[in-house]
C-alpha cells in the first residue's frame, strides 16, 4: 500500500514545526513540491528546503516538483475554484500513481495547518472516494496563521464565553459591520479593512508572521486604517506579494 502524509509546517518559520511533523518527515520516501506562478513562489518553496535540510539532514528522500494549477478567475468564483480543484485532483491522481512505488510513503508539506483554508485535504479524500487511486492517508495537525498572530501580539482569540468567526476578505466585503465582535480575516492581500474605518472596531495585524519580513501593527482601525492599508499595499509592492491575517474586535461591554 502506498501511504501519503499531509504535514501542516506551520506558517512560516521551522521552529513553529511539531515534534509530530519532524518525525513523520523523517519516515518520507517523496516529498512533493508544488510550484505556484505569481505570489511568493519561490520563497515557499525555499522554505520548504530550508525545513528539510535542518530537520532531514542525513537526506534519504526524493523531491518531485510539479506545476501547480493556477485558478481561473475570469468567471464566477465557484466555478473557478472548482475547475481548479479537478486540476489538481488529476495532478495528485498522476503523481500518486507514477511518483510513489507501492510501500513507499509521500508527503506534501502544507503551509499552517492542513485543515485551514487549504483545499489539499478534500481533494485527495475525494480521490479516495472515487477509488482512482488507492493510498492510506494521514494528516499531521500543524501550527496555524491564526495562532502565530494572537501569539505575537500577545492576545487571547477570544474574550470570556466568547465566539470566534473565523472569514475571508472577499466573505468580509459582504458582512454587516455591525455584526463584526471578534472576526479572523484571511486571504485578503488587498487592505479590505479600509472599507470599515468608520466603524469602532479594533484591529490585530500581521503580515509574513514567522518570517524575517514578519510585520504587526494594532490598534482602532478608526485612527489607522489608511495607515495601514497604505503600509501593506507597500510592502505588497516591494515584495511582489502580501500574505497577512488580521483580527477585527468590538471593545466594550458585550452579551
Ligand atoms: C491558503 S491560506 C492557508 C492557511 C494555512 N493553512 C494556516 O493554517 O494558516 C493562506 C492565508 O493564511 C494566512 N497566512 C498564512 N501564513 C501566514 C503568515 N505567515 N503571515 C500572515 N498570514 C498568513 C493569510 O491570510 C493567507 O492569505
Amino acid at each position: 500500500m502506498k501511504e501519503l502524509l499531509l504535514i501542516g509546517i506551520g506558517p512560516g518559520h521551522p521552529d513553529y514545526l511539531t515534534v509530530q511533523a519532524i518525525e513523520a518527515m523523517r519516515r518520507v520516501d517523496v516529498f512533493f513540491f508544488l510550484e505556484k506562478a505569481g505570489e511568493g513562489k519561490g520563497e515557499l518553496i525555499r522554505i520548504r528546503r530550508e525545513i528539510l535540510e535542518r530537520f532531514v539532514p542525513d537526506g534519504g528522500y526524493r523531491i518531485v516538483t510539479a506545476q501547480s494549477p493556477t485558478r481561473d478567475a475570469s468567471g464566477p468564483y465557484r466555478d473557478g475554484v472548482e475547475a481548479w480543484y479537478r486540476a489538481k485532483a488529476d495532478l495528485f491522481a498522476g503523481l500518486i500513481e507514477h511518483e510513489l512505488a507501492d510501500g513507499e510513503c509521500g508527503a506534501l508539506l502544507l503551509w499552517g495547518d492542513p485543515s485551514l483554508y487549504d483545499g489539499t485535504l478534500a481533494i485527495l479524500k475525494g480521490l479516495l472516494e472515487e477509488a482512482r487511486v488507492a493510498f492510506a492517508l494521514e494528516v499531521i495537525p500543524g501550527i496555524t496563521s491564526i495562532q502565530a498572530l494572537t501569539a505575537r501580539h500577545k492576545i487571547p482569540l477570544n474574550r470570556i464565553g466568547e465566539g470566534i468567526q473565523v472569514t475571508t476578505a472577499r466573505r468580509l466585503a459582504a458582512t454587516d459591520p455591525e455584526q463584526i465582535a471578534n472576526t479572523v480575516v484571511m486571504l485578503d492581500s488587498n487592505a479590505a479593512f479600509r472599507e470599515l474605518a468608520g466603524t469602532d472596531l479594533t484591529i490585530y495585524w500581521g503580515a509574513y508572521l514567522g518570517t524575517e519580513d514578519e510585520m504587526l501593527v494594532s490598534g482602532r482601525l478608526a485612527d489607522l486604517a489608511t495607515d495601514l492599508a497604505e503600509q501593506a499595499l507597500r510592502a505588497k509592492a516591494e515584495k511582489g506579494w502580501l500574505m497577512d491575517i488580521y483580527l477585527l474586535r468590538r471593545e466594550g461591554p458585550r452579551e
